[in-house]
């Protein structure tokens, strides 16, 4: 697709309306039915006698469960599996190598193999790869159950209801989140997954049991926390459970974890399977700053789907450590490595350094969806500091796209007049190297 063809695209997307429908129906804001008959806002916007495409349109559901179950993972700042989808069909065909070079929990490359295309992927933080690989390589219920059988949590468990659990030694900050009982479980799982010899089911295991630390339901592993995504910090949480009487309760680890892989393989069939085996073993991840990516072949990409740690809104090694502290990873250097500028000026030399590096990986024209949000309630938008990195680092700008559910003919689309704070709507920055 050449660079017009997609702008026009991009203008004249829209949604399925019996989606929509649907979709209004079940929405509980209220809120949707004014963006199904609006007409998109269009124009342009000038950097340096430059006249860049601006259009704002919904380009994917607002509706939960739009992706693969594969993907229900949480994980912070991550984007739904339908943003790198919309764009990975439109700009790719099977068989292609797709890169998200800070991959987070793995959306982008996800959603590339579940398409056919080759996933390559980075992240500075060695979480990453143990939060995706395994769902490239999903084992059946059968031996996920098989396997937690053999580990001997149940026996842990029982010990623990019955009260004949000793705790082996007290971790004061661990047991803000953890009954004694559901800590001496996760230790034999530790000590059980967190080695060289583990196998895809046990890292499976693993992954999942990752993702249930923590949460505020009785689905996790800990007492209530803040939303799954959201930060967990010791300090914090000892407030709450004080102000709510908290007290963490015992859980069933094992049972917890079988659900969990249960209702990630849901989705998950032959069509899954034989597109996962058909670009698993072509696949490449590294755990790496993103402004080195050797490793990754000059001209070898088509296509970056990615969105950059944004200028210190989000921890996420702070948000990770616990994370870390069950995966044996040392959340000290991992943090050490993550990048957070404070200052507009240096995100924006980072930026230009990314973009460079990509720009080797990128076949002549290759494509990059840069996703960034608003930060600082509204008064950066990085998007006008991507641009000029972008320039810098030899790329061509096609076209700014905003995805917004909730526009109408009168908004301003640089506003945040509906969000509060954060970073609620997408908005990608679309590049192209040079044929
Ligand atoms: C916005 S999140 C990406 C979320 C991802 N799109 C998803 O859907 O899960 C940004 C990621 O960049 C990573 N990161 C921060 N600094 C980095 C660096 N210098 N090089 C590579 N990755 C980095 C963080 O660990 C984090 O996972």
């Amino acid at each position: 697709m050449n660079p017009e063809l997609l702008v026009r695209e991009l203008r004249d997307f829209r949604l399925d309306r019996r989606r929509q429908a649907t979709l209004f129906e079940e929405s509980s804001d209220g809120g949707g039915a004014r963006g199904a008959t609006t007409a998109p806002e269009q124009g342009t916007l000038d950097f340096g006698g430059r006249s860049i495409p601006l259009i704002t349109n919904e380009f994917w559901s607002r509706r939960q469960r739009q992706s693969h179950s594969l993907h229900e993972l949480s994980y912070r700042a991550c984007f739904k599996g339908e943003l790198p989808r919309f764009f990975i069909e439109r700009l790719t065909k099977p068989g292609d190598v797709v890169l998200d070079p800070f991959m987070g929990r793995g959306t982008t490359c996800l959603e590339a193999a579940l398409l056919g295309r080759i996933p390559f992927g980075n992240d500075v933080n060695p979480l990453s790869r143990v939060l995706l690989e395994p769902r490239l390589r999903p084992p059946s219920l059968e031996a996920i159950r098989e396997r937690l059988d053999s580990i001997g949590l149940e026996r842990v468990f029982e010990e623990a209801r019955s009260g004949r659990h000793q705790s082996r030694s007290v971790d004061e900050n661990l047991e803000v989140f953890f009954h004694p009982g559901t800590l001496a479980q996760l230790r034999v799982l530790q000590e059980r997954l967190v080695h060289d010899g583990a196998d895809p089911i046990d890292h499976w295991i693993r992954m999942v049991a990752t993702n249930r630390l923590t949460g505020h339901s009785p689905g996790f592993f800990s007492v209530r926390t803040m939303p799954p995504n959201q930060a967990v910090r010791v300090e914090s949480q000892r407030r709450l459970n004080d102000k709510h009487g908290l007290e963490p309760p015992l859980r069933d680890v094992r049972e917890i974890i079988q659900r969990k892989s249960a209702s990630l393989l849901r989705d998950h069939d032959s069509k899954t399977e034989s597109l996962l085996d058909g670009v698993r073993d072509r696949a490449r991840f590294l755990t790496k700053d993103a402004r080195d990516l050797r490793g990754v072949d000059d001209r070898s990409v088509r296509l970056v789907v990615t969105s950059p740690p944004f200028i210190d809104i989000v921890d996420y090694a702070g948000d990770n450590w616990l994370r870390c502290w069950f995966n044996g990873i040392d959340a000290e250097q991992a943090s050490e490595s993550i990048t957070t500028p404070r200052k507009i000026e240096a995100w924006q030399e980072f930026v230009t350094d990314v973009f460079r590096e990509l720009e080797r990986c990128l076949v002549p024209g290759g494509w990059i969806v840069f996703e960034v949000g608003e930060v600082r309630n509204g008064t950066i938008r990085l998007e006008e500091h991507v641009v000029p990195a972008a320039i810098d680092a030899g790329l061509d700008v096609v076209a700014i796209a905003v995805h917004s559910q909730e526009f109408t003919k009168t908004a301003n689309c640089w506003g945040v007049a509906n969000n509060s704070k954060g970073t609620n709507s997408n908005r990608l920055v679309i590049l192209r190297r040079g044929t």
